[in-house]
Formats: structure tokens, sequence, C-alpha cells
């Protein structure tokens, strides 16, 4: 047998040492690098068998093809995201932050299975039964034939999942708590949570259950996040937000079956998290149709259209090193559009203050909102009040020309949808729309500047 020996594994990006530093060489972060006790752990798997050394039967690219049969929670946003339900025998990663819903969200589609006749397991990890009883109460979820353990050994979790035989769904609450006998280190360390994660992913493919793992991330990096579990299970999904609204995107970043990208809203109420199937109307909702500075953008997530207001407030600085303060969208992209207007289109907007903001909250990572961020700037700039049934979409090069930018059809016809009747784009792409919306293209951003002065004052 081995000898027992020390590792030390970086706890953000799990690179491996034969002697601890203050700092990891692989990925530069401080204070990161764990001794763990290496006899078997990371990679070793199970511990070898009589099988060992029997060939692998292999078969060719075109065997049948049967399609992943899923488990359908019927929250349809849920759905979406997973790409139509839970898929049996994969594994699915839900992260985000301590607090964030994961737990509620997850409660919730355990008693929608269990109640169309499922058999759904959930094992909380974190909190006691007593603790889970009462959410679901409050949730008004109590009645569901969910069956509930709380537990964190993963021997002790598996052969309650081998005893329950045919259990459809499993959920395990989270995946940071759990610890097996296999490797010697502390709960939530990498090589615990990768060990775990390898015998749980494992079960998945073996008994045909579907496994949901919930992970914890954290934004100072926190210990043995759900990163290093990542390319072990087939679908990722990350649940964000943030504590001062309400509303919830769940979103995909990886998924073997289905497309990534998707996302979907939920707001979290006194009754749990509630599904909001017309997300454009939310964020779209306190909007003042009369101010200067704002306007509409018509973006995507993934493959679904989203409205959001894009504010900006242009205002003459008092510093010698003028203001920039950019919330829900990227601050070097707002530095290139103000070049482009300076350069291009003769505004005189650099010694400002500028402050943008995306409004509820919302990310917004699309080029293509470019358009819609310099009119509101212009608007801002020039006390001229922006069209309030118009929507803006459009890539803007540096050369102050406009780009095509993709779905540009799906934009129209979500906007078309809450009412709005003409859009402001950049050069159209060939995508054909009957959507009942005027189109009004501009070549480059200069036409959309002097447009833009054609408006009345604010
Ligand atoms: P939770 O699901 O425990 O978060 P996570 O599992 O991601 O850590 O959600 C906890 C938060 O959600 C808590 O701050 C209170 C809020 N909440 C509601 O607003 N309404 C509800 O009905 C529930 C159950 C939770
Ligand atoms: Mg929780």
């Amino acid at each position: 047998m081995a000898k027992n020996r020390s590792t030390f594994i970086c706890q953000s990006c799990a690179a491996i040492s034969t002697q601890w530093a203050g700092r990891c060489e692989a990925c530069g972060e401080w204070n990161s690098i764990i001794e763990e006790l290496q006899n078997t752990g990371v990679g070793s798997g199970p511990k070898a068998t009589k099988a060992s050394g029997k060939p692998a039967q292999l078969s060719s690219l075109s065997g049948k093809p049967e399609d992943a049969e899923r488990i359908i929670s019927g929250l349809a946003e849920l759905d979406r995201v997973s790409g139509g339900g839970f898929v049996k025998g994969s594994t699915m990663l839900v992260g985000g932050d301590p607090g964030i819903g994961k737990s509620t969200l997850l409660l919730q589609a355990a008693s929608a299975l269990a109640n169309k006749g499922y058999s759904v397991i959930y094992i909380s990890g974190e909190e006691a039964i007593a603790q889970v009883q009462l959410r679901a109460k409050r949730l008004g979820l109590a009645n569901s034939p969910v069956k509930l353990a709380s537990e964190t050994n993963v021997e002790i979790i598996l052969s309650t999942l081998e005893h329950q035989n045919g259990a459809d769904l499993v959920i395990i609450d989270s995946i940071q708590t759990l610890w097996t006998e296999r490797v010697d280190s502390a709960p939530g360390t990498v090589t615990q949570v990768r060990t775990s994660a390898q015998a749980l992913t494992r079960f998945a493919k073996k008994s045909g259950a579907a496994v949901v793992l919930v992970g914890h991330v954290t934004k100072d990096g926190q210990i043995a996040g759900p990163r290093v579990v990542e390319h072990m299970v087939d679908a990722v999904v990350y649940f964000e937000g943030d504590a001062s609204h309400t509303y919830r995107i769940l979103r995909a970043v990886k998924n073997r079956y289905g497309a990534t990208d998707e996302i979907g809203v939920f707001e979290m109420t006194q009754k749990g998290l509630s599904e909001v199937s017309n997300p454009s109307a939310l964020f779209l909702d306190q909007r003042d149709e009369s101010a200067t500075g704002c306007a509409v953008f018509a973006g995507m997530e993934g493959t679904r259209p989203l409205l959001v207001e894009i504010q900006a407030l242009v205002a003459p600085s008092p510093l010698g090193t003028p203001r920039r303060a950019v919330v829900g969208w990227d601050s070097s992209r707002l530095s290139m559009i103000l070049a482009v207007l300076e350069t291009h289109c003769g505004v005189k907007i650099g010694a400002n203050d500028i402050y943008l903001n995306v409004a509820g909250g919302l990310k917004i990572s699309e080029p293509a909102a470019d358009m819609a961020v310099a009119a509101a700037l212009i608007s801002s700039l020039t006390n001229r009040v922006l069209p309030k049934e118009a929507v803006f979409f459009g890539e803007i090069s540096l050369s102050g020309g406009t780009r095509a930018v993709v779905h540009s059809a799906l934009r129209l016809r979500e906007a078309a949808k809450l009412g709005f009747t003409s859009a402001y784009s950049g050069k159209f792409s060939s995508e054909k729309t009957n959507a009942a919306i005027k189109l009004i293209e501009f070549a480059d951003l200069l036409a959309l500047v002097s447009k833009i002065g054609s408006f009345k004052d604010g």
C-alpha cells in the first residue's frame, strides 16, 4: 500500500505542489494552498477491483441515437434552462451566492416533481430536517411526497440512495458540506468536494437517476468553489441576482444536453420563487418615459429577447479627471463609445462626469447595446428626450460605423409585443421580419447623433 503523503493543493485552481507557498504559482491566488493527505484522493477513483484489466467494450458513433429521457418539473423557467427538464442519469450543478435562493428553487422543483409521481430524494447537508420542513411549510409544499434526509457522509448517502431503489431525482444541498471516508482531508476542501462529486456522478450514471448538486460560490473565491467540479458534471447552471432586487436569474453555462446561454427569470416573493414569464415587462416596469438620458435596449439573453432600460447621466465635472461610473455594463466599452463620439461625431463629452446604469441591476455583455448606450449619453448631454415608443440596438465600430447584430428579428418581435412602434438600429442584417414595427437604420453613429438633435427638449 502506498505511503501516506502530503500534497499541497490550491483551493482556487486545484494546482498541486509538493510544498506549501503563500501564493499559488499557477493562478497567482494568495493564501489558497492547503495541505491534504494524499493516500487516495483526486484521480485515484474507486479502489481497484478484480475487474481491473478487463477491456472496455468499444462501439461506433453511429449507434441508435436514444433521446435522453427527461423529467419535466413544470417550472417552465427551470425547464427552459435545463434544456427541457432534468436528464435521467446525468448530474447538474446549481451554483450561486449563499442566500440567493438555490435551496428554495430546488425544494419547489422537488415538490412539483414528487406531486407528479416521481420519486424525489432531497438530501440536505446544511439544514436540519426541521429547518427544511419549516421552509416547506412556509412555501405551502409540506404535503408533497418528497423524501427528505439530513446527511453529509457520502457513503451513507449512497447506501441510502441504493436502498431507495429507483429514485428519479436526487438533490444534494450542498456539495461543500459532503465528506467521504475515502479521503482524509477536511470537508469543503478540493479533494473532498471532487471525490464526493465523482462518487455521486458515478451513482447517477449507474442508477439512471438525475442528480442535482448545489454549490456555493462567493466573490472572494471561497474554498473549493463549485468550479472544481464543473468538468465532471453534465450541466452547470448559476443562480444570480443581487440582494437589493427581488428577481433572480438562472443561467446555463454548460449543458451536454441542451443549449447554453439560456436564462430563466424568477422573482423572490413571500411564498418562494415565482416564475417571470415576461421579464421585459419586469425590467421596464418603473420606466420614466419623459426623462432624458433613458434609452430602451432590445437585448438578447441566450435565445430570448429581453428589453431593458439604459440610463445615462452626463454632468459637468468639477474635477480635473472626470468620473466614470458604470453599473451593469463594461466600462471599457463605455470609454470606446465616448472616444467614437468625440472623434467621429464631434461631440464634446469627454470632460463631463458620466454615470451609466442598466436599470433593475441586470448585467449586459452584448456589444449590441452600443447604440442604446450612445443614444442615452447623447440624450442626457443635449437634454433631448428619446421617443418613448422606440427601442435601440446595434453595434458601433471604432470607425464610427454601425454593424448588424444577430437575432434582429427576435428583438423586433419582442419590442412590438410590448407596444414599441419604432426601432433605431445599426445596419440591418438580412433577417426578414414581419413584426409591426418601424425600422430606422443608421449607417453610422453621426447619423444617430443628428437624429437625436431633432427631438424635442426635455
Ligand atoms: P435559500 O434558498 O436558503 O438560499 P441558498 O440555498 O441559495 O443559500 O434562500 C434564502 C433567502 O431567500 C432568504 O434570505 C430569504 C429568502 N426567501 C424569501 O424571500 N421567501 C421565501 O419564501 C423563502 C423560502 C426564502
Ligand atoms: Mg441553501
